[in-house]
Order: C-alpha cells, then structure tokens, then sequence
C-alpha cells in the first residue's frame, strides 16, 4: 500500500482527524464574575455561542482580580477574566478576543470599560446601543483603541 493510500484509511477509521473537519478549538477563558449578575451571564452565553470554553468562577469582589491581571481600575467592569496570558475586562465582543489570540499583540489584555448598551450581553430589547471602543491596554495603562462600534 502506498502512504497516501495508508494515511487516508487511517483518517476513514477515525485514527487521523482530518483536518478540514476538526471544529477550531477556542482557549479556555476564566471569568470571575459576582454571584447575582445577570449581563455576565449573558457575556458568559455570547462566549460560549462564538466557541469559546468558559469557566465562570462566582466571587464576592472583582477588584482584586482587575489588580491581579493588571487591569487598571479606571477600566473596570462587572466581570473579569484571563485567556491565553491576556486580561479580558467588561463586555468585550467574541471577535476581538479571536483576533487578539491570532494576532498575540504585545499588551496586557483588553478592555472595554463600564457596561455600554448594546454590547455582547448588554443588549436590550428595543435600546439603542451606544457607540463603545474596545481598548488594548499595556501593563503601564497605555492603551489604544483595538475597535471601535458605532452606535446603533
Ligand atoms: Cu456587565
Ligand atoms: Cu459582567
């Protein structure tokens, strides 16, 4: 038998994935979030909608976190979270945390600061969404905007 003939019975019994088939696997992405929180739930459910893996940690304060991963405090949000060695504060899109993880820019993480309506977890039923950026930030608080969203 020749090798192609060998590599592609090898792939029809499931020895081999083929590659073309295997779905593309996200990283894990760890979120500390407080107990009570509804819009990190649904940041939490637009993750796991766009590939992500999620593990949701529940805990009394999000402060020491943001300290932590070297978020500064102006940028705080309701939840908290690390994938791939970078911070992810607020309600960042699923997009950009993709682009960021192919891109590996040298940062600290990103941000989208406060909870803007409209953003992925922060939508209402019949609000207007506000425009809002995404910000890649350094570990010395430099930043710039990653993307920005328009108002709707
Ligand atoms: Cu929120
Ligand atoms: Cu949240």
């Amino acid at each position: 038998m020749q090798r192609r003939t060998l590599l592609r019975a090898a792939i029809a019994l499931g020895a081999i994935p083929a590659i073309g088939f295997a779905k593309t696997s996200q990283p894990v992405i760890e979120v500390y979030k407080t107990p009570t929180c509804g819009c990190c739930t649904d940041w939490l459910d637009h993750l796991r909608a766009n590939g992500f893996k999620v593990n949701a940690h529940n805990v009394q304060d999000t402060a020491p976190y943001r300290a932590k991963f070297g978020v500064p405090a102006s940028f705080g949000s309701c939840h908290t979270g690390m994938v791939g060695g970078y911070a992810l504060e607020g309600h960042v899109p699923a997009s950009d945390i993709k682009r960021l993880l192919a891109e590996k820019p040298k940062a600290a993480g990103l941000a989208v600061p406060g909870m803007p309506m409209g953003s992925p977890g922060m939508e209402v039923p019949g609000q207007p969404a506000d425009a809002y950026d995404v910000l890649l930030f350094q570990a010395n608080g430099k930043y710039k905007v990653y993307r920005h969203y328009a108002a709707k």
